[in-house]
């Protein structure tokens, strides 16, 4: 059989990374995407010269022609600008909207059948954009978030009781900012729901709310440290991993921006939620219980959403 084509548009920090990992996972063969002429080939060059050392067996190859990703099978999105000082987040949303309508009619010409992560920001509103101009199946795209602000809030966990990650799961909802919700009640170590562990002493309740907040502000963390960019090893591994439920149909539950159309409420929203990846792409979206505080969150945070993407039609008013 032959291997799967990924394609990463978008050569950067994240995309360097998502490219060695997907060598280093062997999930198939990689092409790199990007407008600047010669970082997807010498990121791909480098890259594949690892390989023997390594020993994975993959090509990794670099473009800057769409017509490069032709037939992908899954295509990870992290092209666009970051923010810069001085511009503001409706200067960054008309930039990064414009790319998306880019991406989307190269996705939509050469790799119609293929699974998209969208990680670019703002996310929410973004892959939103991009399943509109893509015309892909709303099943066959969907965001990065939601992996990794649960993956932030599981590290963070797991500091704190002094247990291996891999027996802490925990669950970020809503959209990809500030206004996230970390379900508390929802998470857990080795299926103890927090607020349990709170009573058995294992933590406070101050604490535990202080790593809800520092979840919550996981990104700018890392900004603040680099102050030349922002997180890439994270967002690389959480996008990976929902390519891979995908490739493999292993029918992870993940939480991801997904497409909702009535679920929670909420019409023609992309935002954060549980879903089951396989070979359908998005299989299930599913609907929890929120309780009060949990409800009023996540309403807060789909506003937050709805009012970038109301933005976006401002901007491109074909996306109505
Ligand atoms: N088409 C294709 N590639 C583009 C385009 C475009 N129209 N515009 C910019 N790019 C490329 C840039 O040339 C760059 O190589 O996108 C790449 C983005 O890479 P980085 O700036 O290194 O950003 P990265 O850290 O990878 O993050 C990418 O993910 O987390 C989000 O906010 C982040 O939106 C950003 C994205």
């Amino acid at each position: 059989m032959a291997r799967k084509k990924i394609a990463l548009i978008g050569s950067g920090m994240i995309g360097g990374t998502l490219a060695h990992l997907i060598g280093l996972k062997e999930l198939g063969d990689v092409v790199l995407f990007d407008i600047a002429e010669g970082i997807p080939q010498g990121k791909g060059l480098d890259l594949a010269e690892s390989s023997p050392v390594e020993g994975f067996d993959a090509r990794l190859t670099g473009v800057n022609d769409y017509a490069g990703i032709e037939g992908a099978d899954v295509c990870i999105v992290t092209a666009g600008v970051p923010r810069k000082p001085g511009m503001s987040r409706d200067d960054l949303l008309g930039i990064n909207l414009k790319v998306m309508e880019q991406v989307g009619a190269g996705i939509r010409k050469y790799a119609p059948n293929a699974f998209v992560v969208c990680i670019t920001n703002p996310l929410d509103a973004m892959v939103w954009a991009l399943q509109k101009f893509s015309g892909l199946p709303k099943s066959h795209v969907v965001g990065m978030a939601g992996v990794l602000d649960s993956a932030r809030f599981r590290y963070f966990l797991a500091e704190e009781f002094k247990v291996s990650v891999e027996d802490v799961s925990a669950m970020t909802l809503g959209g990809h900012g500030d206004d996230m919700v970390p379900m508390v009640r929802y998470s857990t170590v080795a299926g103890i729901p927090l607020p349990d562990l709170v009573k058995m002493g294992w933590t406070s309740q101050e604490k535990l709310d202080a790593i809800v907040e520092r979840t919550r502000k996981g990104g700018g963390e890392i900004v603040a440290l680099l102050k030349t960019g922002s997180a890439y090893y994270a967002p690389a591994s959480s996008a990976v991993a929902m390519a891979e439920s995908y490739l493999k149909d292993k029918k992870r539950v993940l939480p991801c921006a997904a497409h909702l159309s009535g679920q929670y409420g909420v019409k023609d929203t992309y935002v954060g939620v549980p879903v089951v990846i396989g070979a359908g792409g998005v299989e299930r979206i599913i609907e929890i219980d929120f309780n009060k505080a949990e409800q009023k969150m996540f309403e807060k945070s789909v506003e937050a959403v709805q009012s970038l993407t109301a933005a976006c039609v401002n901007i491109a008013p074909q996306l109505a």
